[in-house]
Formats: C-alpha cells, sequence, structure tokens
C-alpha cells in the first residue's frame, strides 16, 4: 500500500499520538487535529487521502464534519472512531456517506485492513453516496442494543440500505430483533409514510389478500364495505412483512407482481392500483430450503431477498448480554413501575450460562418475570426460572455442545436418578420403569449417593 496523508481528527492526546506512531509505522503522514476547528482549519491547506474522525471532540461532533466533507466533490474516505456505545450515530454516519466506522479500544489489526481498503477504494475513485440528511430523533423506544463486532456489522448495513429502496429479507431466529431491525431501517430511511407490519401466518389466505392489497364492497360475504389495504395504507412507506415463509402461494404469485410492475387490484376489483411501497420480509424459517422443495416461488426469493440481513442468535453475541440486560430492565421497570436494578452474581452466572434459544424476546420475558416477582432491587437466580433442562436439551453435561463437563460418571448418575425421583415424585416403581433397573439396585443408588425423601418434602 503506498503512503497516504492521514488527517486524524482525536482530542485525545495520548490516543492520537498512539494512532499518529502507528501509521507512522505504516509509513504514512499523519497529521493532527484536536478540535473541529483545527481540522477545518487544516483542511484548508492540506488534502487528505484518508481521515480518522472522532465523534467526540471538544467543541462538537465529529458527525457535523462527516457531513461537511461529505458536502464536497471527491471527498477523502472518512472512518469515524468513537468510544461512545452510540448505535444510531454507526447509522447516521454510515448514511451520511463514513466509509467506516471502528470502536475505541481500537483493535489494530482491525484498523489496518480498514484502512487498507479505504484508501483502495478511494484511489479507485469509487463514488461514495452521499445523502445528507439532519435528524435528530433517536430510536429510544425500539433500540438496537449492543457493541459486538455483529451488531456494529449489522448496524452499518442498516445505514448503507436505509436510504436505497430495495427489498430487505431478514432472516433469524425468534426473538433476534428482525422487527426491531425492520423498524430501524424505515426510520432512518427518507420513506414519508408508515411503516405497516403484516403477519403473513396469523389470517387464513383470503383475509391476507384483503389485508395486504385490500378489497372492494360486496366480494364476498361479509365485505359490506370498501376496505383498503396495508399496500395502499402504507403508501410511500414500509410495509413489513413477517413470517414470510407462511406466504400461501396463491398470494406468492400476486406479491411477485406487485415486486416486479409496482401494481395490484383489490379484492374484488378491477381498477388496477400503483404502488411505491418498500417491502421489508423476515422469516425465521429456512426460505432457500423451502424453495428447494416448491414450497416457495424462487422468483420472489430472488426479488425479495435482494439485501439478506441474517441476525445473529443471542448465544453468539453474548458480550451483548450485560447491555441488554441493562436496556431491557429500564424498559421493563418504566412500563410496569417495578424497581428491578440489579442482578445478583449467581443470577448473572446462570443468564451467562443459559443459551437463550428464544434470544432476546426470551431474555425480555425472564428479565420482566424476575422484575414483577423481585422484592426489593435484586434479581436471583430462583426468579429467573431458567430449568436447563426445560430449553436446552444437552446432552448430559454438556451444556454448549462444546466443551465436555468434567465430572466423573458416579456424579453424572448421582444427578440422573436424583432428578428422576423428583420426576416420578419417589414413585419408586416408575423410577425403576425409567431408569432400567431393578428394585434393589435403586435402593442401593438411594443409600449410596444418601438421597432422603423427606428431606425433599
Ligand atoms: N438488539 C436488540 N436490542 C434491543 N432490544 C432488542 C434487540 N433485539 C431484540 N430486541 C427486543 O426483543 C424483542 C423481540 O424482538 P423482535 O420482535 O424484533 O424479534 P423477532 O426476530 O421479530 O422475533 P419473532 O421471530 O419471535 O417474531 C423485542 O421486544 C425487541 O425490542
Ligand atoms: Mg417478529
Amino acid at each position: 500500500m503506498p503512503m497516504a496523508n492521514i488527517l486524524v481528527v482525536e482530542d485525545d492526546e495520548v490516543f492520537s499520538q498512539l494512532l499518529s506512531m502507528h501509521l507512522e509505522d505504516l509509513e504514512h503522514t499523519p497529521s493532527v487535529a484536536n478540535s473541529l476547528a483545527q481540522a477545518r482549519k487544516l483542511l484548508m491547506e492540506i488534502t487528505p487521502d484518508l481521515i480518522l474522525l472522532d465523534q467526540q471532540l471538544p467543541d462538537g461532533f465529529g458527525m457535523d464534519l462527516l457531513k461537511e466533507i461529505k458536502a464536497e466533490k471527491d471527498a477523502p474516505p472518512v472512518i469515524m472512531v468513537t468510544g461512545v456505545s452510540d448505535n444510531t450515530l454507526v447509522i447516521e454516519a454510515m448514511k451520511v456517506g463514513a466509509y467506516d466506522f471502528v470502536r475505541k479500544p481500537m483493535d489494530e489489526l482491525e484498523l489496518d485492513t480498514t484502512l487498507a481498503n479505504a484508501l483502495q477504494s478511494h484511489r479507485l475513485s469509487r463514488k461514495v453516496h452521499a445523502i445528507s440528511k439532519t435528524t435528530g430523533e433517536v430510536v429510544t423506544l425500539n433500540q438496537i442494543v449492543g457493541k459486538s463486532p455483529q451488531i456494529t456489522h449489522l448496524l452499518k448495513t442498516i445505514g448503507s440500505v436505509a436510504a436505497s429502496d430495495a427489498s430487505v429479507l431478514i432472516t433469524g431466529e425468534s426473538g433476534t430483533g428482525k422487527e426491531v431491525v425492520a423498524r430501524a431501517i424505515h426510520h432512518h430511511s427518507e420513506r414519508t409514510g408508515l411503516f405497516l407490519p403484516v403477519n403473513c401466518s396469523a389470517i387464513v389466505e383470503n383475509l391476507l389478500e384483503s389485508e395486504l392489497f385490500g378489497h372492494e364492497k360486496g366480494s364476498f360475504t361479509g365485505a359490506d364495505r370498501r376496505k383498503l389495504g396495508k399496500f395502499e395504507l402504507a403508501a410511500e412507506g414500509t410495509l413489513f412483512l413477517d413470517e414470510l415463509g407462511e406466504l400461501p402461494l396463491g398470494l406468492q404469485a400476486k406479491l411477485l407482481r406487485v415486486l416486479q410492475e409496482g401494481t395490484f387490484e383489490r379484492v374484488g376489483g378491477t381498477e388496477t392500483l400503483h404502488t411505491s411501497t418498500r417491502i421489508i420480509a423476515a422469516t425465521n424459517r429456512k426460505l432457500q430450503a423451502m424453495v428447494d422443495d416448491g414450497r416457495f416461488r424462487e422468483d420472489l426469493f430472488y426479488r425479495l431477498n435482494v439485501v439478506n440481513i441474517a441476525l445473529p442468535p443471542l448465544r453468539e453475541r453474548m458480550e451483548d448480554l450485560p447491555l441488554l440486560i441493562e436496556h431491557l430492565l429500564r424498559k421493563i421497570n418504566q412500563r410496569l413501575h417495578t424497581h428491578a436494578e440489579k442482578i445478583s452474581e449467581a443470577a448473572w452466572t446462570r443468564m451467562n450460562n443459559y443459551d437463550w434459544p428464544g434470544n432476546v424476546r426470551e431474555l425480555e420475558n425472564v428479565l420482566t418475570r424476575a422484575a414483577v416477582l423481585c422484592r426489593d432491587d435484586t434479581i436471583t437466580p430462583g426468579l429467573l426460572g431458567l430449568v436447563e433442562e426445560q430449553h436446552a436439551p444437552a446432552p448430559p453435561g454438556n451444556k454448549d455442545g462444546n466443551e465436555p463437563e468434567l465430572v466423573s460418571l458416579d456424579e453424572i448418575e448421582k444427578r440422573h436418578v436424583g432428578k428422576i425421583l423428583e420426576y416420578t415424585r419417589w414413585h419408586k416403581g416408575n423410577a425403576c420403569e425409567i431408569l432400567g433397573i431393578s428394585r434393589p439396585a435403586l435402593e442401593r443408588r438411594i443409600k449410596k449417593y444418601g438421597f432422603d425423601h423427606s428431606l425433599k418434602n
């Protein structure tokens, strides 16, 4: 990579010095500005090939300078740097045309790769699409919380697709935040209309058709007046097709037509209507597999899957757990007037070891229950109701499928026999049946492990 002039806009002197040294090691020429004012002044004198821009500066926000820079022709790539976990900022910065985003503390390798990519793309003078839009609002209710690499990547994707009209297909296990993401895309778009969700699985086919496209008076029994469908109501907005995998084949054809031609008719109507509603769809099913066995139209799949956003399950981004808990508890306490503010060490361990098959939604449910049952301000493990066997059908002693639990066979036998006795409520005949051992064999084990029925009840 040939050397480049790099402007570092950063008020933390230690950090900017370290960064300069690192850039010099890479044979670049750094210049440093400690404030927006200094950066503006420097930009009149030099033309950097790249700018590393901090968000929090003594005299304002990096975001403001980013907008100014991007309003110029042939603006250099700007990499935003922030220590604050402000996720709305990531989305907005990407929309305004930031090349990329790095968080402090910075990973050197990540920074080097990002720098190399940015300089490369600038050299190829790829057009950076700059959309300047000033919005002060913040998504508070449905904020996307997290600082894991997966969430950072997600925010960047949202920022880059928000302003376009491209269809988006969001996939992910249930409770991973598909609807939150769909709302965020709409919120950050330039769309003036409404965000309207339609659940494709909730209603029978002909009602769903009328829900989507509307119907004329008298088109079926009970249709006593004209009804507008979601496509008409959303107009210049966004239609969110939830549970897309459940869309019946007949309606798949009609939806395809909307995507291809932007036209449709109300049920029982003859007038052809036009729409420019944007479509965001979501599913927790494997659509590709459904395409393969003919349950989902391939052409529709490709039309909807222009941009695919695959949401990671919570267990793959457990570093976000503390932030999520904090965010959700705040939300729950506000809504239900509860006072659960702390998590005991043991409850935390329990939550951290659990694998959350129902993802963020399950986390929210567990916390809601705990907050309601909580007597003081601290959530203890008993309030969580997380019985591992219930949710995680993992082989014994193997909680996450990778690491074997280092215990003896005796220990496993002890636990298992104990569980079965509890399950059968000490009906020894049934316990023997399940365990496949004789009555004396069971008695021997009860004695060996010191199980005592009277202690249990
Ligand atoms: N990254 C996140 N940050 C904050 N809250 C989140 C996040 N992801 C999900 N949630 C919350 O979790 C709950 C479930 O999210 P959402 O309804 O978007 O999930 P979903 O993928 O549509 O789930 P389902 O498949 O069950 O419909 C919501 O209350 C949402 O606010
Ligand atoms: Mg959903």
